[in-house]
């Protein structure tokens, strides 16, 4: 009870914690300056302070840096993206095939993230009759990571356009793992405050009368 002063956050944190939010873009355009590794721990380390279910912290953090590993990633994305390419029509597969979707040639630091399934973590807690709530603990995760590396200047870009089961043989870890995100980290060479795809005519950002009901 005596520690509740200090959880209190006063208006200019609050603003800030805003602009942070406003600022956060999913980043495809990358510098070619490394990130400091410490960085990279410290990042998920902000990210372990997620909640997830049961307190059961599936996340599984692997840093890429194979150069062939990280090819093999690239090549999963560029037959996905053909593949997903063929999936439109007309003006839509004009405009897609126009999209920057990934910074993975450019981005210093390949970051794979994944759920671990059979964890015994949380002793089932909330998972019983939504099990999926162990991966969506691993998305919570991945945003804590998101905004504490924008905080810090840096740039994160999630890459969805990829074979799961290729990614998870290439890394070679546990088949119980689930692959949820593929980071690509570094620092940005531009700010913006509308997300790519919005700026780009793909798909606007919705209005809040369209996303929130009430039920009385
Ligand atoms: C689960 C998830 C998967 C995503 N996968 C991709 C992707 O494969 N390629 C891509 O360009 N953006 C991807 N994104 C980023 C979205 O395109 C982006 O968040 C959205 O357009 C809004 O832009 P903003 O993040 O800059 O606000 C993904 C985002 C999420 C949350």
């Amino acid at each position: 009870m005596r520690q509740v002063e200090k959880a209190r956050f006063d208006d200019g944190f609050q603003e800030q914690l805003t602009e942070l939010m406003r600022w956060r873009r999913d980043v495809r355009r990358f510098r070619a300056d490394p990130v400091d590794s410490g960085t990279i721990r410290s990042l998920i380390e902000i990210a372990a302070l997620s909640p997830s279910v049961g307190n059961s912290q599936p996340w599984r953090f692997v840093h890429v840096a194979s150069s062939a590993m990280r090819e093999t990633v690239i090549a999963s994305f560029e037959r996905c993206n053909a593949e997903a390419l063929q999936s439109y029509d007309q003006e839509r597969a004009r405009l897609y095939a126009r999209l920057k979707l990934e910074g993975l040639r450019e981005a210093p630091v390949h970051l794979a993230v994944f759920c671990d399934e059979q964890t015994s973590d949380g002793h089932g807690l909330g998972r019983r009759t939504m099990p999926e709530m162990l991966r969506y603990s691993v998305v919570a995760a991945v945003q804590s990571f998101w905004l504490a590396a924008r905080a810090r200047g840096l740039g994160v870009g999630w890459v969805s356009i990829l074979d799961p089961d290729e990614v998870r043989h290439a890394l070679e870890v546990p088949s119980a793992w689930t692959l949820i995100a593929y980071l690509c980290v570094g620092y940005p060479i531009e700010a913006h405050l509308d997300p790519e795809l919005q700026r780009h005519g793909w798909q606007d950002r919705l209005p809040l009368d369209s996303i929130f009901e009430e039920r009385r």
